[in-house]
């Protein structure tokens, strides 16, 4: 197990989010604009052996769990092996997925045999005309899809559910019971201001202090640990195996235990979600920069890392959609 690089703030820095692509086959109405069609050039998306390469320059820097994001990992071509190549690498000892789960049904097994463990699955609401309402696609894939997962054996299992009031508030307990029935662990998110699409669904924020006192109404929540939990916070469900996180990037600030780099389809890795620096890997990559190089232009980006973001304030907007450094 690699213990992570220390940053200016104390933080170690173990886990790195790697968008494979910035498209995503849903539009789901606080992450993308409808009609949203400002992808990425394929030429600007970094090849496998270039991916391969930067893996295990973070690797060296001992930040060895992946996770694949997106967009929508699973609308890359071949993820499954780009998975099995970073899988093998030196120093990389936890991979695992973000998926909306739309096209994971067919891919499940091909990835869990790749050596990705874990996933975390978007799913906001469980009634069709509701799913077709926020994200604009069929529900029946993505349940599909959950149970291929838990059929290849993947483990744990997470669901991220946004929640929004007047949108799907009224689901919290349908999302609990249908996780605890599954062995699933459940993630409650609050909205973040995130381009003008995250924004405007602000709106419909609510605290996750006040889901977590309705649910206590309703069930016994036990203190819950995650390995490895990052910012989320869990509850055990008393009497089964379901854990539930939450997850508040408004309301309780988690930066002082962030432990995550993010790098974009296009190469350039980012420090923080709440903030616009990065730092821009392509032009080494293909310029012919040696191994040292990279790495030095790692430690920028881990040395820009700032100490907090703050969402709140207006100075500070964040213009590009989640979609384009992977949630
Ligand atoms: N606020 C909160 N979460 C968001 N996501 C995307 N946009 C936002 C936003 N504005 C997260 C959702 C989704 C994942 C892919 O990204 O959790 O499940
Ligand atoms: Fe796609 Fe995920 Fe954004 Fe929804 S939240 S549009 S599934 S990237």
């Amino acid at each position: 197990m690699n213990n992570g690089f220390t940053d200016t703030f104390g933080r170690r820095i173990d886990y790195l989010r790697l968008s494979v692509t910035d498209q995503c086959d849903l539009r789901c109405f606080y992450c993308m604009p409808q009609g949203f069609d400002q992808y990425q050039e394929p030429e600007n998306w970094l090849t496998f052996d270039e991916i391969e390469r930067v893996v295990a320059a973070f690797a060296r820097l001992d930040i060895g769990r992946i996770r694949l994001t997106g967009g929508e990992p699973l609308l890359r071509r071949d993820l499954a092996r780009l998975a099995s190549r970073l899988h093998a690498l030196p120093g990389i000892d936890d991979l695992s997925l973000s998926t909306n789960a739309v096209r994971l049904a067919k891919q499940a097994t091909a990835l869990r045999q790749a050596g990705v463990s874990r996933l975390n699955i978007s799913l906001d609401t469980l009634r069709p005309e509701r799913f077709k309402a926020i994200c604009g696609g069929k529900l029946e894939k993505v349940l599909a899809g959950i149970e291929a997962a838990r059929n290849a054996g993947f483990g744990p299992i997470k669901l991220n559910m946004v929640v929004m009031r007047g949108i799907n508030d009224d689901e919290i307990e349908a999302m609990v019971d249908y996780c605890a029935e599954r062995d699933l662990t459940l993630r409650f998110i609050e909205t973040m201001p995130m381009g003008e699409t995250g924004r405007a669904a602000s709106d419909r924020y609510v605290d996750l202090g006040e889901v977590r006192a309705r649910l206590e109404q309703r069930y016994t929540l036990l203190p819950g640990v995650m390995p490895g939990a990052g910012p989320a916070r869990y509850v055990q469900l008393a009497g089964s195996e379901t854990r539930i996180g939450f997850i508040t990037p408004m309301s309780q600030h988690f930066c002082e235990s962030c432990n995550r780099l993010r790098l974009g389809v296009d190469g350039a890795v980012y420090p923080c979600l709440g903030d616009e620096g990065k730092v821009e890997l392509r032009p080494l990559l293909r310029g012919g920069a040696n191994d040292q190089q990279l790495t030095d232009a790692l430690l920028t980006a881990l040395r820009n890392k700032p100490e907090r973001h703050d969402f709140h304030s207006d100075q500070h907007q964040v213009v590009r959609f989640m979609s384009m450094t992977g949630g």
